[in-house]
């Protein structure tokens, strides 16, 4: 295994096997994430992780407050926005249907949509999910440090043969999952991570997720090969 492989072969697995995880393994890979890099040092990173019946009690909080549907929740934080624009928006869409057509679950059929949103406040069934917070105060640098761990520790999971789903949808639910898991008060919830084995035979965990070529993001100046 090496960077290029963790990279080429870390997906966003939304099926694990009933399979627990090792809280060595885990320890390992969250004691070599702490190595992430962010601005002047600062790892504003704060995780909970839970497994068995901590996480069993959260998702229960979270389940009750379904029914409600948007009346039930208090967003943390806007997670895309307002009137997302091209490129962004026609990608995200493109997501959603690859991801609902491997569930054979048509756009018609909003009810199972729904469903299969909802499947991930049951952390898509993992054995552990953890759940990031940051104080209030941190702004888009910590915020992007944040991410930078996630990736590590994400790439890590790769190596230890763990997988794992970043999760924002949790953060719908920000202040059920901060008082449940007492948070400080000047915290704020990011996102939670889903952490298992993949069922590698599960269509959900197969469909391709196409990434734009480099040269719709980046510009090159200044090569002499140009
Ligand atoms: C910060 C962050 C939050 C995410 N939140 C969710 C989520 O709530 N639910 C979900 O199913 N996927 C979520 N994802 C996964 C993305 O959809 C996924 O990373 C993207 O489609 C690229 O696919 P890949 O991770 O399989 O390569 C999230 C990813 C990131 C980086």
């Amino acid at each position: 295994m090496n960077v290029t492989e963790a990279v080429r072969t870390r997906r966003s697995i939304r099926h694990f096997l009933d399979k627990p995880v090792e809280l060595e393994v885990l320890r390992t890979a969250m004691e070599t994430a702490q190595y992430s890099p962010s601005g002047g040092n600062l790892q504003p990173w704060h995780a909970v992780v839970l497994t068995g019946e901590p996480l069993d009690e959260l998702k229960s909080v979270v389940a009750a407050k379904l029914p409600q549907g948007p009346d039930g929740q208090s967003p943390e934080y806007e997670i895309y926005p307002k009137g997302l624009q091209e490129p962004y928006r026609t990608r995200r869409f493109a997501l959603g249907e690859a991801m609902y057509d491997s569930l054979e679950i048509p756009r018609e059929n909003k009810m199972g949509r729904m469903m299969q949103m909802t499947r991930n406040f049951q952390a898509f069934d993992a054995p552990v999910c953890l759940f990031v917070h940051t104080p209030k105060n941190m702004g888009p640098p910590q915020w992007s440090d944040m991410g930078m761990w996630l990736q590590s520790l994400m790439l890590l999971l790769v190596e230890a043969g763990l997988d794992s789903c970043p999760q924002e949808a949790w953060s719908v639910y920000g202040k059920e999952i901060r008082e449940t898991l007492k948070l400080p008060e000047d915290h704020i919830f990011f996102c939670g991570m889903a952490i298992g084995y993949r069922d590698p035979d599960a269509p959900v965990n197969r469909f391709p997720v196409p990434r734009a070529p480099i040269d719709e993001a980046l510009q090159f100046r200044g090569f002499a090969e140009l």
